[in-house]
C-alpha cells in the first residue's frame, strides 16, 4: 500500500501551495512548541499576531521559565484557555530543572511535559527533527476518512488508533515533518468540511469518497 505516491502528491502540492507561516521557517523545538499550543484553541490568523508578541518577548526556554506568571498571562490575554499559558511556563521550568534548559529532543520526554500531548509532541519532534511519528489532528482525521471512505468513527479510541496507523503508513518516514505539515495544509486549505473543490485536489484520482460521491459523509462521528 505505501508506494509514497500519496506522500509525494502531497509534499508537491504543499510545496506549491502552503501558506508562509512564521512557524514554518525554524527547526527550533521551542518555537515550533509556542506555535503549536497557540494554534490548538485559535486560528491561525488570529493566532499569527500573538505568536509574534509572544516569541518576541520569550525567544527561548530560559527566557519563559524565570518570568512572572503574570506577565505570561499578560501576552496571552484574549487568546482564552489559559491553563495553556500557566502550562507553557511550568513545562519551560521542568526543561530547566531535568534538561539543563535543552529541549528534549526524545519523543517521550517531550510527551512528559505538562501541557503536551501525542499531537503536540510528534509536531514538534516531527517539524524540528524530522522524527516519523504521524500527526493526527481534524485535519487529518478528515483527509485520511475520505480519502480511504473510512467508516470508523473518528471520536473512539478505536478510531483514534486506526487513523494514528494509517497516518504512519501513509508517512514518507525520510519527510515526516514535510509530510505531516503537507497533510495538515491539505486538510486546512483544500480538503475543507463543507463544499471542497475536489476537482483541484492532488489527490483526487485516489480518493475512494470522492468515486464514491460520498465526500459530505466524512469523517464519520459516533456522537451526533
Ligand atoms: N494548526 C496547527 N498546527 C499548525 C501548523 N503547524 N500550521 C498551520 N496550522 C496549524
Amino acid at each position: 500500500e505505501n508506494d509514497l505516491k500519496v506522500s509525494r502528491a502531497l509534499i508537491a502540492w504543499y510545496n506549491e501551495y502552503k501558506r508562509d507561516l512564521p512557524w514554518r521557517n525554524t527547526n527550533d523545538p521551542y518555537i515550533i512548541w509556542i506555535s503549536e499550543i497557540i494554534l490548538q484553541q485559535t486560528r491561525v490568523v488570529q493566532g499569527l499576531e500573538y505568536f509574534r508578541r509572544f516569541v518576541n518577548r520569550f525567544p527561548d526556554v530560559e527566557s519563559l521559565a524565570v518570568a512572572d506568571e503574570d506577565e505570561v498571562l499578560k501576552y496571552w490575554q484574549g487568546l482564552g484557555y489559559y491553563s495553556r499559558a500557566r502550562n507553557l511556563r511550568m513545562a519551560a521550568c521542568d526543561i530547566m530543572d531535568r534538561f539543563n534548559g535543552i529541549f528534549p529532543d526524545k519523543y517521550e520526554d517531550v510527551i512528559s511535559l505538562k501541557g503536551i500531548g501525542e499531537y503536540t509532541a510528534a509536531a514538534i519532534v516531527s517539524f524540528a527533527w524530522n522524527q516519523p511519528y504521524p500527526v493526527v489532528d481534524g485535519n487529518v482525521f478528515r483527509v485520511l476518512s475520505r480519502l480511504y471512505a473510512l467508516e470508523i468513527p473518528i471520536d473512539t479510541t478505536k478510531g483514534k488508533k486506526t487513523f494514528t496507523d494509517l497516518a504512519g503508513l501513509l508517512m514518507d518516514n525520510s519527510k515526516a515533518g514535510l509530510h505531516n505539515q503537507a497533510i495538515m495544509e491539505l486538510g486546512a486549505l483544500q480538503c475543507i468540511p463543507q463544499n471542497p473543490d475536489c476537482n483541484k485536489c492532488p489527490l483526487v484520482d485516489k480518493c475512494m469518497a470522492f468515486a464514491e460521491n460520498k465526500v459530505d459523509s466524512y469523517p464519520v462521528k459516533q456522537s451526533k
